[in-house]
Parts: structure tokens; sequence; C-alpha cells
């Protein structure tokens, strides 16, 4: 039982068993989508959408001083995490993941995309200085 409740553990943290794993380097193309957005990496900083580093584990909606749609606040507060998983879901068509979001992104068709594009921003959700990469920024709003 152990062995299981660890692995269900790791594959939340980390690239879900149910999608294969992804190239990072060809990750790093398909983010050139959401570069006009999103920022990843040092020093990256809020544009028009959040900055994407520790991604991996971290509430929805909780990006330091980014204004989030109510709706993105509200999946967060309801237990949105962001993982392979629900990544690969909100990617596909953000707008049916998380109904009332703001990011104006139609999705993503190519899963292998999608698989890529997960393990490159996993290499920026690793912790940096030993901090736990699930930490998230903010509390979700209370409820
Ligand atoms: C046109 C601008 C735009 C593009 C392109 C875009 N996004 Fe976004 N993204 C946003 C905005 C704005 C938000 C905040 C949504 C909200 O508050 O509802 C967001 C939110 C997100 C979130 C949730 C982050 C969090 O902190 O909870 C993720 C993950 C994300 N985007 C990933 C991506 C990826 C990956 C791509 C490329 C495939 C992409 N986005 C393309 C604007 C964009």
């Amino acid at each position: 039982m152990k062995v299981l409740a660890l692995g269900l553990v790791m594959s939340a943290l980390f690239v879900g068993s149910a999608f294969a794993e992804g190239d990072a380097a060809a990750g790093a193309n398909v983010f050139k989508k959401c570069a006009s957005c999103h920022a990843v990496g040092e020093g990256a900083k809020n544009k028009v959408g959040p900055e994407l580093n520790l991604l991996i584990g971290r509430v929805a909606g909780t990006a330091p001083e980014f204004k989030y749609s109510k709706a993105m606040t509200d999946a967060g507060a309801g237990g949105l995490v962001w993982s392979s998983e629900t990544l690969h879901e909100f990617l596909t068509k953000p707008k049916d993941f998380v109904k009332g979001t703001k990011m104006s992104f139609p999705g993503l068709k190519e899963q292998a995309d999608i698989d890529n594009l997960v393990a490159y921003l996993t290499t920026f959700s690793a912790p940096a200085d030993g901090a736990a990469p699930a930490e998230p920024a903010a509390a979700p709003a209370a409820q």
C-alpha cells in the first residue's frame, strides 16, 4: 500500500503516468505559442498571463501579484492544482476546463505538443534551492 501511495504522490507531482513522457526541447518550441503572454525561467515576470515557474504542483490562480479571473481563483480554491493531467485537460480547451477563464487561447490539438510542453515546464518546476515545488505562492481565497 505504501508503494501505491508513493506512486500516486509521485505522479501527482511529476509527469502523470497516463501520458507519454514529453521531450522538453520540443516543448520549448511549442512554448512559442504561449510566450506572447507567459514568461518562464529566471527572472520571469507576469505578462498578459502569469509567470509559469514552479507551475507543476502550484494551486491554480496563485502566482503572486497576478490579477486572475474569478473563474481561475475559484478553480484553485476548489482544489485545482497544476499537474500533467490537469495541464493536458486545460491546454486542450482552456475555456471548457476553466469556464470563464480570461486566457484567450483556443487550445492545442496535438496531445504530443502538450506532452512536450509539460516536459518543458517541468524543467522550471524543480526546486532551485530545496524549497518544495508544491508550495503555493499564496493561499487560495478562503471559501
Ligand atoms: C493571449 C494570451 C495567452 C496565451 C497565448 C496563453 N495564455 Fe495561459 N493564461 C493567460 C491568462 C490571461 C491567464 C490567466 C487566466 C485567468 O485568470 O482566468 C492564463 C493562465 C494560464 C495558466 C494558469 C496559471 C495559474 O497560475 O494558475 C496556465 C497553466 C497557462 N495559462 C498556460 C499556458 C500555456 C502552456 C500556453 C501556451 C500553450 C498559454 N497559457 C497561452 C493568457 C494566455
